[in-house]
């Protein structure tokens, strides 16, 4: 098909505005517009929509409007690759010398440039911003390059819409697959979250890629009206959310870690709570009892297990701005 691509680089313009995402903004032929195509023609005489890999593509993308000088060539993400151009005579050739950047995610096939050439390439043009803690993030220090979750040739790339993102990060992170898959969950099947909402994978300041600085910060920003401060503070809710919650998903609602009573029982274990198994005395036995059973303390101790359990008495368990809200209770 080269006599195609040379008529099409020929006609480059006519080419481009006849796809449908550039008709309708199509810069005028600007003769940097004209400069920039004669310039990836270097590449696309060989590569072009009969490629077997979406190429041409790009050029429905944010890096494919040539009008705009900082859009790169295929050259500035690719090398120079002089060697790779001249080596043969179109498609097929496998002796042919690879270019000079070669993406990909495995970087122990065939060809792959070092990982960190790859990113660097990319970071040339993309430094600060989200990407300002790059260097030493757990994904740069893995190896893990741009393009392990970037498809910059497609023309929508996944791990940019919310609806298709997870599925990029479950390629390498099977257990948060396995996570969300659970009964409760953030609505992230759903398309109404993702990931990057509680994480920055570029590198952050904070723990585990966290958006923000800290877990209650990550989760505050969307959940405020557990941020406090309340009058009554729950300790461990002011901590870590994640003390009791996990993020990614739980077999228990909401996102709890363990059910009522056992969540609770984790850290209150002297106090009435822990003798709600034993059925023992709410008020440590000074209660009237009948043939030896205090009515009262076996309906504290049913309440304290059935159903919603602590909670039943303790509503407020994120902290309680009552005069009277001391125990959480209202
Ligand atoms: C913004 C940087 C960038 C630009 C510009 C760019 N590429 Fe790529 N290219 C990549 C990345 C990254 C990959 C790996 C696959 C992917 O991410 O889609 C790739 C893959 C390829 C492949 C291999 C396809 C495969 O999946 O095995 C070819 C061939 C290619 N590019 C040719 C070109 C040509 C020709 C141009 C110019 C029209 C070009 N590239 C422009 C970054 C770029
Ligand atoms: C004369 C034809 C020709 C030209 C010009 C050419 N290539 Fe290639 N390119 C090939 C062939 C042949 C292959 C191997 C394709 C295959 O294995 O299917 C290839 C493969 C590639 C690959 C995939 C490498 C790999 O190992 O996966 C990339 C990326 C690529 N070319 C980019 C470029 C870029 C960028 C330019 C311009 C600087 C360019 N090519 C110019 C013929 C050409
Ligand atoms: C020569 C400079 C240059 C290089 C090299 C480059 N980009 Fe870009 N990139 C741009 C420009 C310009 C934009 C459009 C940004 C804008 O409009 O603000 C862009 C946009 C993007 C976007 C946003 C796309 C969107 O739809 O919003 C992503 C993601 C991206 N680049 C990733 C990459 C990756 C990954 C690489 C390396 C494979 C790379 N870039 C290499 C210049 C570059
Ligand atoms: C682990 C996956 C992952 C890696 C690795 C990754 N990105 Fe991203 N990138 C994302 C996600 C997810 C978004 C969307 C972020 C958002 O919407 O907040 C994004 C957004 C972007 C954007 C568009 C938003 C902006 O900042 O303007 C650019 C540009 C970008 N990445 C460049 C890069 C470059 C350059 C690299 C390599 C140095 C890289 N990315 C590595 C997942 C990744
Ligand atoms: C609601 C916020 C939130 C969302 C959405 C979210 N995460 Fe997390 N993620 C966290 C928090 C908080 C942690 C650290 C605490 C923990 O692991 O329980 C974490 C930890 C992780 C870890 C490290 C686990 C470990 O054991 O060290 C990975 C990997 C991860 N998340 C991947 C993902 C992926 C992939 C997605 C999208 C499918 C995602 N996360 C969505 C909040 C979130
Ligand atoms: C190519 C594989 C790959 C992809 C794709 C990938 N990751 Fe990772 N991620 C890793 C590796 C490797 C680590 C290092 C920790 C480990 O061993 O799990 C990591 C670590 C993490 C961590 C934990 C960081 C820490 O400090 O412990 C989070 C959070 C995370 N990734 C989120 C994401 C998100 C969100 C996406 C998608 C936007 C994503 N990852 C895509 C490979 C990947
Ligand atoms: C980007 C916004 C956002 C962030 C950040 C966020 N959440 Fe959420 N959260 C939501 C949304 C949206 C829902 C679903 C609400 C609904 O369905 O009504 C939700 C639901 C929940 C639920 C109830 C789940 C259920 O089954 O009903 C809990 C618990 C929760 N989040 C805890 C957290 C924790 C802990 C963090 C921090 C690790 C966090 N959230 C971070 C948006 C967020
Ligand atoms: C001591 C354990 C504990 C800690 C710590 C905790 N929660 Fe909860 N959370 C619960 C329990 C128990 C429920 C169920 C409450 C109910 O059913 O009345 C819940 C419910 C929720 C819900 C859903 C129902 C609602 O009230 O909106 C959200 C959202 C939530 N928590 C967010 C958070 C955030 C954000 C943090 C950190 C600032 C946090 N939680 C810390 C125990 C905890
Ligand atoms: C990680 C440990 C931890 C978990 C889990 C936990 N708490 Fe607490 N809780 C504390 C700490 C610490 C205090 C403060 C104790 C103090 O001031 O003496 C506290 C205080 C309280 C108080 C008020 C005590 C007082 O003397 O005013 C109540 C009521 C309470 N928790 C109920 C609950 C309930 C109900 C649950 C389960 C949903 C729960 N807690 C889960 C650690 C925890
Ligand atoms: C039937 C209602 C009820 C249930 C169910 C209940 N509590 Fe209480 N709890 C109370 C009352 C009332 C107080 C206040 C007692 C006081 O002021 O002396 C209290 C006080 C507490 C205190 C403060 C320390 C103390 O002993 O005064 C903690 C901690 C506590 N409850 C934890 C729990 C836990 C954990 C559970 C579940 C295993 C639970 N409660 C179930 C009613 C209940």
């Amino acid at each position: 098909m080269v006599w195609m691509t040379r008529l099409c680089v020929g006609l480059a313009l006519a080419c481009l505005m006849g796809t449908p995402a550039l008709a309708a903004e199509a810069p005028s032929p600007t003769p940097r517009l004209v400069e920039a195509l004669a310039q990836d023609a270097v590449c696309t005489k060989c590569h072009d929509e009969t490629d077997n890999k979406p190429i041409f593509s790009i050029y429905q993308t944010r890096h494919g409007v040539k009008a705009d000088s900082r859009t790169p060539s295929c050259q500035s993400c690719h090398g120079k690759s002089n060697e790779h151009v001249a080596g043969g005579k179109g498609l097929g050739n496998a002796s042919r010398p690879a270019p000079e950047v070669v993406y990909k995610t495995d970087t122990t096939v065939n060809h792959a440039s070092d990982p960190r050439i790859q990113s660097e390439t990319c970071i040339a043009c993309h430094k600060g911003g989200l990407r300002m803690h790059w260097d030493g993030s757990a994904h740069e220090s893995r190896n893990v390059p741009c393009a392990a979750c970037h498809s910059v040739h497609r023309k929508t790339d996944p791990v940019l819409t919310k609806a298709t993102q997870p599925e990029v990060c479950f390629a390498c992170h099977k257990t948060e697959r396995a996570q969300t898959h659970r009964i409760s969950t953030h609505p992230l099947a759903a398309g109404k979250m993702a990931c990057s909402d509680c994480h920055n994978p570029h590198g952050t300041t904070g723990p585990k890629l966290l958006a923000k600085d800290s877990v209650n910060a990550t989760c505050t920003s969307c959940h405020a009206e557990k941020r406090g401060p309340f009058l009554w503070e729950h300790a461990p809710v002011a901590e870590d959310c994640t003390t009791c919650h996990t993020p990614h998903g739980s077999t228990n609602a909401p996102l709890l870690k363990a059910r009522p009573p056992m969540l609770c029982q984790q850290c209150h274990s002297g106090d009435h709570g822990a003798q709600a198994n034993s059925g023992a005395n709410l008020a440590g036995g000074n209660l009237t009892t009948v043939n030896g059973i205090n009515p009262l303390a076996n309906a504290a101790a049913r309440a304290q297990l059935v159903g919603r359990a602590c909670l039943n008495c303790h509503v407020l368990v994120h902290g309680s701005n009552h005069p009277a809200g001391a125990k959480f209770q209202r």
